[in-house]
This record gives structure tokens, sequence and C-alpha cells, in this order.
């Protein structure tokens, strides 16, 4: 980058700052009741999250904690321009915002606008968190759903308000998952299975599961996305396949390291916005698929392929009438995507579709040929 492109550069950055100045005012004028008074600075996150903070060191510390921790691509271009981004942020920390707040309910000193426009407003200080939610469909679920998953998991809320559509955190002082020694991310997975197994266990007892035909799934997605390559190639996974039927239990809906806390040896799960009812290993391969299309990670589905999730799958499959074959794990994969594009259509207003769908079909591609090339050498 030449010094014209550096200057362009921060002009770009000052003006994209007073954008979200802008827009961040907007927020405070409807969230004054949670927040105190007095200047708060901007910072946005890798995947477009928006925060304002009143300087000091408590809150400084937590921000650039989860301003990188989030949805990186850990390329060396992405790096590079993340550093950039980083010093021209520190160059010019204006503008600032200055709100004025009479006896707010809440302590509020860092206020955090979500990918879904939902708010996080962190009372550090005090440990807690007011979570805002906008859409009411999705509020009543995560209520719903947390209800049942707080006694399988560790879930950090601590109440709820219907009425004002909000409900209370404990503010967990998380390690950073960058941090986490491969032992913790081993513990933490096999933390989620076994609590997983328990909450299957419970969902099959009562009942709680329904039935889907995976060939009607894959003709509303016709409809919704015709055309899409993606979609060309998971029909022709699926069509081979005879057993049609799935069963879909409520599930927490993005199950990725970034919304799995650990502090103190405990993994607490947050972010259960996208939770509703899922194909019943849908969480399972979610951070699996995650980690390998947005880090680039192959580690689990690795170990998915030679056959280290086997003997769980199976018990698992067995709770809700199903078979596993481990020959069929590219029909698996192609299952848990089908669901996961159009709850992506259904439930996201996303600008980028296109491109999140080729991601997905890379992912899909990888593991197909490592299947593949993991097949050739068990026949040499
Ligand atoms: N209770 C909490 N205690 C500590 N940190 C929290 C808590 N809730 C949220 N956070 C921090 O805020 C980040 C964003 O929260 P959340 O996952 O709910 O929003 P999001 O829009 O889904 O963000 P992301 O795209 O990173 O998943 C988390 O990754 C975490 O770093
Ligand atoms: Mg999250």
């Amino acid at each position: 980058m030449n010094l014209f492109n550096l200057i362009k550069y921060i002009n770009f950055r000052f003006r994209e700052k007073k954008k979200l100045a802008t827009k961040m005012k907007s927020y405070f004028k409807t969230n004054s009741e949670f927040l105190t008074s007095g200047t708060y600075s901007l910072a946005k996150s890798e995947s477009g999250k928006i925060i304002a903070y009143k300087h000091n060191s408590r809150n400084k510390f937590f921000v650039e904690k989860i301003v990188d921790t989030g949805y990186i691509f850990s390329d060396w271009q992405n790096r590079i321009k993340s550093n950039i981004r980083q010093f021209v942020d520190l160059v010019i920390d204006i503008p600032t915002i200055k709100i004025k707040s009479l006896k707010p309910s809440f302590n509020g000193e860092l206020i955090m606008v979500t990918y879904n426009q939902d708010v996080k407003i962190f009372d550090l200080k005090s440990k807690t968190v007011v979570n805002l939610v906008k859409d009411n469909h999705s509020y009543l679920k995560l209520i719903k759903t947390t209800n049942i998953f707080k006694d399988y998991f560790d879930i950090p809320i601590i109440s709820s308000n219907p009425i004002k559509q909000t409900y209370i955190e404990r503010f967990i002082d998380f390690k950073p998952y960058s941090n986490w020694s491969l032992g913790e991310k081993e513990d933490a997975v096999r933390t989620i299975f076994s609590n997983y197994k328990n909450y299957f266990i419970y969902c099959s007892a009562n009942s709680h599961f329904i039935s889907r035909d995976i060939r009607d799934e894959l003709a509303i997605l016709k409809n919704l996305c015709d055309g899409s390559e993606l979609l060309a190639t998971l029909s022709t996974v699926i069509k081979n396949s005879l057993d049609s039927e799935w069963t879909y239990v409520n599930c927490h809906g993005d199950m990725v390291f970034s919304n799995i806390l650990l502090y103190k040896k405990n993994y607490y799960i947050i972010d259960w916005i996208d939770s509703g009812k899922h194909i019943f290993f849908y969480d399972l391969f979610n951070f699996m698929f995650g980690e390998a299309t947005f880090h680039r990670n192959y580690y689990y589905l690795e170990k998915f392929i030679s056959g280290t999730f086997d003997h769980y799958l199976s018990g698992v499959f067995k709770l809700f009438n199903h078979t596993y074959d481990k020959e069929k794990k590219i029909y698996y994969l192609a299952l848990f995507l089908i669901n996961r594009i159009r709850f992506r259509i259904e439930n996201k207003n996303d600008e980028n579709l296109v491109a999140v769908f080729s991601s997905y079909h890379d992912t899909f591609n990888t593991f197909v040929k490592k299947i593949k090339s993991m097949e050739k050498k068990t026949v040499c």
C-alpha cells in the first residue's frame, strides 16, 4: 500500500466511522434506559458487529478480545488488512459520542449491535449483560429452547422479560478461542457431544421431535433458490438414497466455537437466536462445518471422516430409530447442508448469499475429495 492509498484508506475509515456514529446514536436513543451517561468510543468487528463503549481499561480490554474472535478468514491478506485497520483506528480514535441518560435501570457501559441487529448491553463491573431481541418470533423460540437446554448445557441466562423482549445473562470472562489449547478444544467437543446425548435421550423419551421428508425439504429449497450449483450437487447426493424420513428436534442452530465461552473449565453456550427445529445432528455437524468453512480448519471434519465419531453417532441415531451407516458420511453432510441453506434463506437477510453458498460448496467438495482419497488409500 503506497502513501496515496493509505491516505485514501484513512479518509474512507474516517467517513465509515462517522456513519457508524450516526447509526449508533439511534441505538443510544432507544436504549438509553440501560446505559450510563458519558463519552463512548466506537469499534467494529470483523464480522460486522458495531460496538460503542465508555473508555476505561476494563471495557477496552474486552473490546480488543471480542473484535477479533469472531468470523475471521485467517489468510495473510486478511491479517494484513486487519492490522492496517487496527492501526488506522488507533490514529483516528474519533468521533466519539456523548450521551446523557437520566437514572438508567441498568448500568451499561458497552453496547453491541449484532449481525441480526439485536442489541447486547454489558455492565462489566457487575458482570451482567442485557440482551434485546428485535424479532418476537425469534425471542419466543429462544426462551422456549433455552428453558429445556438449561438442564443439559451450561447457559449463562439468568432471567427473561417477555414484555420488554429482553433477557439477562451473566457476563463470562472467557478465554478467547484463539488461546485454547488442543486439550481444551477436544474437551469442548467431548462436553458438547455428551450433553447432546443426554438431551437427545430426553427428546426421544418425551417424543419431543417431528419427522420430515427430505424430498419435501428439497422441493421447497428448489423454489427458493432454483439454479444454485450447490443445490444441484446436493440433489444428486440425495437422489440415490432410500431413507428419506428424518427426525427434527429443537437445536441451538449456530453451534460454532465463537458461541462457546470457556471459563474455568466450563463451556458456556451463548447466542441462541437461531434456535429452532433442525435435523437432530445439525448442531454436531455445524461446528465441524463452521470450522472448515470460516477458519479453513478441517481438523474436526477429518476426525469425522476417519471414524472417530462413528460409535457416538451410531448411538445417537439409534435413539431416534435411525441406523447410522459409516459409509454414508457424504449423504449425512448433504442432509445437514440442505437444512442449513433453508434456514439461511428463510431467516437471514443476506446480501451475499451467492458468496455464502459458494463457500459452503467449497467445503462440501473438499470433504468429498478427502473421503474419496481415503477410500483410494484403503483399497491400495
Ligand atoms: N454473556 C456473555 N459473556 C461474555 N461475553 C459475551 C456474552 N455474550 C456475548 N459475548 C461476547 O459477544 C460476542 C457476540 O455475541 P453473540 O454471539 O451473541 O452475537 P453474534 O452477532 O452472533 O456474534 P458472532 O457473529 O460473533 O457470533 C460473543 O462472541 C462474545 O465474545
Ligand atoms: Mg455468536
